[in-house]
């Protein structure tokens, strides 16, 4: 949607080619495998700078960014919108136009109003990356949750894969179903009619407000979050009723194929959207995409700024 404004970062998952997608995944596997035996990674991209500039909160991805920018042996800085001129009314551009001149070669975006780090785009030398704009995209987030499914699977390709819950308004539902459709997987999103989007088959998947029907041969169930800071109202009547109808559970979990893998992007609402029983079971995968996320955003930057 917004592609041709990207240049050389990423802001959409519909910007890079599959095999530009595929050649990350692979690149990821090896740095993946070499910081789990705790061997030294074979890639530096020295001389260049990474700069975090998120106006929303987060946890694992500016974390994850900043770790695999430092493992590269680039300089990394950190701005929180909170805590910067952000709060004496500066605009988004003169912030990245002030980091620019500064010397910086990468600037990961995350804003909440969709569009945001594709219009930066437009108008910036750095390389913008796309770490979460409103609801719209998140695509470093589909790149993780695709290395997470294809280390377990052993393939991507044929899969199905149930996105489930919050759908309608999860940024990460829109990166996923684009990237795995584009794998060629069955891309269905599963929840109540008021969670779920009116035009799926944009994003190459079909809408299930019947869990039995919604999970019934799944590979990989994504659960999500009750995203309330994007609701204008409430759309569930009670977290102890969605839990009960929508939740990931060992009863719902046993309507998907036995070896069914479960993921979750982070942050949790352990008993809401999922349960503690299947976060701590052995098919739930949640850690190893945090894991993931460092390998993936090392193999990434290699690609933006490197060689
Ligand atoms: C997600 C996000 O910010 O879109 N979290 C993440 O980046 N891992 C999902 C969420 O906030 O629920």
């Amino acid at each position: 949607m917004f592609g041709e404004a990207s240049g050389k970062g990423l802001i959409s998952i519909e910007d890079w080619s599959l095999w530009r997608i595929e050649a990350c995944l692979e690149r990821a596997r090896g740095i993946f495998e070499a910081r789990r035996r705790g061997e030294p990674i074979p890639y530096k991209v020295e001389g260049k700078t990474l700069a975090t500039l998120f106006y929303e909160p987060s946890t694992r991805t500016r974390v994850s960014f900043e770790l695999a920018a430092q493992e590269l042996g680039m300089k990394v800085l950190s701005i929180q919108a909170a805590a910067s001129s952000v709060t004496k009314g500066e605009s988004l551009l003169d912030s990245v136009r002030t980091l620019e001149a500064m010397g910086v070669d990468v600037i990961v975006l995350r804003h909440p109003l969709s569009g945001a780090p594709a219009f930066v785009a437009g108008h910036s030398r750095a390389a913008i990356i796309n770490a979460g704009d409103g609801m719209h995209e998140h695509p470093t987030q589909a790149l993780l949750d695709a290395f997470t499914v294809w280390r377990a699977k052993g393939r991507i390709q044929g899969l199905t894969v149930a996105i489930c819950g919050d759908v309608l308004h999860s940024r990460v539902a829109r990166s996923d179903a684009l990237l795995f459709s584009r794998f060629g997987c069955e891309v269905r999103f599963v929840g109540p009619l008021a969670l779920l989007p009116r035009n799926p088959s944009a994003l190459g998947a079909r809408c299930f407000s019947d869990m039995r029907e919604g999970l019934a041969g799944a590979d990989v169930v994504i659960a999500l979050r009750l995203q309330k800071e994007r609701m204008d109202s409430a759309l569930v009547p009670s977290l102890a009723e969605y839990a009960k109808r929508y939740g990931i559970n060992s009863a719902s979990l046993a309507l998907a194929k036995p070896d069914a893998v479960v993921l979750h992007p982070g942050p949790m609402h352990r008993g809401v959207e999922i349960s503690e029983e299947v976060i701590e079971s052995e098919r739930a995968l949640i850690f190893t995409q945090v894991e993931a996320g460092v390998a993936v955003r090392m193999a990434l930057l290699m690609d933006v700024v490197g060689e």
